[in-house]
């Protein structure tokens, strides 16, 4: 068991149409999105940290694309985790995890990805959780930060829809949370920038992070 408030969230349900209902919502902009980063991260790694990783429809071509010795795979869903591991061919180096950010290993990471998750949270458990994620980023270690992002000038239709998103989810995974935490305040604090890609009309950003050695 792990001791997380969020352990009520469940995306088993909507697991086996999760990438379905991606590609229905945004036209493959939101897989895109994730594969940006790919370019703009070294190709070789110690230890990969993904965390909120989904079906594993991105692990397979993070797999493809670079060299690791370890990576270790955390979704609460079982029903991701399955997902996940059958996406890719060898499983040897990776350890799935059914838990949450109490459960990460006691290792450093090279490499942190965060795609699509960090906005299950509010406010306060972002940055908790981001603080946790940090601390265990070794210096010069990479992070893979790709999320929904509302300009301060964004048109009311896009706070709109992501409502409508966070009402979805909420319906569906019983997700309670209902607006998008200031990712740039607390990443701009503490990483140094790389590169940043918007997308879907500056809806999508792909930022791709390093802590200083
Ligand atoms: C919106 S989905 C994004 C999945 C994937 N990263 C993608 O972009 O397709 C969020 C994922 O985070 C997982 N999740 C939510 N809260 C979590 C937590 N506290 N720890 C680990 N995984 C969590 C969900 O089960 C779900 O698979």
């Amino acid at each position: 068991m792990t001791k997380n408030s969020k352990k009520q969230i469940d995306f088993s349900a909507i697991a086996p149409v999760y990438d379905l209902l991606g590609a229905l919502f945004f036209g493959g902009k939101l897989h895109n999105s994730q594969l940006e980063n790919l370019k703009n991260i070294p190709s070789k790694f110690k230890h990969i940290l993904v965390i909120g990783g989904g079906t594993g429809k991105f692990l397979k071509e993070l797999v493809a694309s670079k060299q690791f010795e370890k990576l270790t795979y955390i979704d609460i869903s079982p029903k991701m985790i399955d997902l996940a591991k059958s996406k890719v061919p060898d499983t040897k180096n990776i350890d799935f995890i059914v838990g949450d950010e109490t459960t990460i290993p006691d290792h450093s990471f090279d490499l942190i990805v965060t795609h699509y998750f960090l906005d299950c949270f509010d406010q306060t458990e972002f940055e908790k959780i981001a603080d946790l994620l940090l601390s265990q980023l070794c210096a010069g270690g990479y992070w893979s930060m790709v999320d929904f992002y509302i300009h301060p000038k964004s048109t009311w239709i896009r706070k709109v829809f992501v409502r409508f998103l966070y009402k979805f989810f909420k319906l569906t995974c019983r997700l309670e949370t209902k607006e998008l935490p200031d990712f740039d305040l607390w990443f701009s604090k503490n990483l140094i920038l790389k590169k940043d890609v918007s997308s879907c009309k500056k809806l999508l950003k792909s930022s791709v992070y390093q802590k200083s050695s």
